[in-house]
C-alpha cells in the first residue's frame, strides 16, 4: 500500500478556499478579502457564480479577479450589511484574533470585514500561532507620520521598517505607506489594537481583534479543520 503524498501549501489553500463556499448564502453579496488563499476562494466562486449576486472587494487585485470571472463588484458604500466576509490571515490565534496586511490590503479588509456579520478566515495551518507577533505587524500609515510612529513602536520594543517595492516605498491602494513591525509579542491584541489606533497618522493597524474571525477553516494534513470562536 502506498502512503498518500501530503498536500502542499498551495493545495491546502485550494482546499480551504473551496470549503468556504458552504458559508455563502444563495443570492447574497459576499465580502471578499485579498491574498493567495483568497485567490483560491475566488477560483472556487467561479464554479458557483450564479448563486452570488455580487461581491464587495478589499483590493484592486481582488476586484480585477472577481470581474474576470463575471462577478459584479459593488462599492462598499452601496451595501449596509454582508452576511459573510471571507479572507486569509498572516497569523491567527486560538481565539480568532489575527494579524493581517501581508498583502498591504489591511485597511480595505477591515472596512469590508466590519460590514459583515461573520468573518470566515481561510488559512493553512502554518498561520496558526499561540501568540500573535511572529509575523511582522503591518501598519498602514500616512507617510509624513511614519518616523514618529516608528519611534512609538520602539518604545514598545518593536522595530518598524518601511515596506518597499522595487526599491521605493510601497504605495497602498489608498495612496499610503506600510510599516512592518518586528519584535512585538501581542499578548493583549484588543488593547494593543485600540492603543495603536489612537496614534496620529495610523490609518490601520493589522491587528484584527475588534474585527476577529468567527470561523476559521484551517487546512491541515488531516483535511479542513473548522474552528469557531
Ligand atoms: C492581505 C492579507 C492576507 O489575507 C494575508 O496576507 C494572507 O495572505 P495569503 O493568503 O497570501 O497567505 O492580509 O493584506
Amino acid at each position: 500500500m502506498t502512503t498518500p503524498t501530503p498536500l502542499n501549501q498551495d493545495e491546502l489553500k485550494a482546499l480551504v478556499g473551496q470549503a468556504a463556499l458552504q458559508y455563502i448564502v444563495p443570492g447574497d453579496i459576499v465580502g471578499v478579502g485579498t491574498g493567495s488563499t483568497v485567490n483560491k476562494f475566488i477560483d472556487a466562486l467561479a464554479t458557483v457564480k450564479d448563486r452570488v449576486r455580487g461581491a464587495v472587494s478589499s483590493s484592486v487585485a481582488s476586484t480585477e479577479r472577481l470581474r474576470a470571472i463575471g462577478i459584479p463588484v459593488l462599492d462598499a458604500n452601496e451595501v449596509e450589511q454582508l452576511s459573510v466576509y471571507v479572507d486569509g490571515a498572516d497569523e491567527i490565534d486560538g481565539l480568532g484574533y489575527m494579524v493581517k496586511g501581508g498583502g498591504a490590503a489591511l485597511t480595505r479588509e477591515k472596512i469590508v470585514a466590519s460590514l459583515a456579520q461573520r468573518f470566515i478566515c481561510i488559512a493553512d495551518e502554518t498561520k496558526l500561532v499561540a501568540t500573535l507577533g511572529r509575523f511582522p505587524l503591518p501598519v498602514e500609515v500616512i507617510p509624513m507620520a511614519a518616523a514618529q510612529i516608528a519611534r512609538r513602536f520602539a518604545t514598545l520594543g518593536g522595530q518598524a521598517t518601511l515596506r518597499l517595492k522595487d526599491g521605493q516605498p510601497l504605495v497602498t491602494d489608498n495612496g499610503q505607506h506600510i510599516l512592518d513591525v518586528t519584535g512585538l509579542s501581542i499578548t493583549d491584541p484588543l488593547a494593543l489594537e485600540s492603543e495603536i489606533n489612537q496614534w496620529p497618522g495610523v490609518v490601520t493597524v493589522g491587528i484584527f481583534a475588534h474585527q476577529k474571525a468567527q470561523v476559521c477553516l484551517l487546512g491541515t494534513a488531516q483535511g479542513v479543520k473548522t474552528q469557531t470562536y
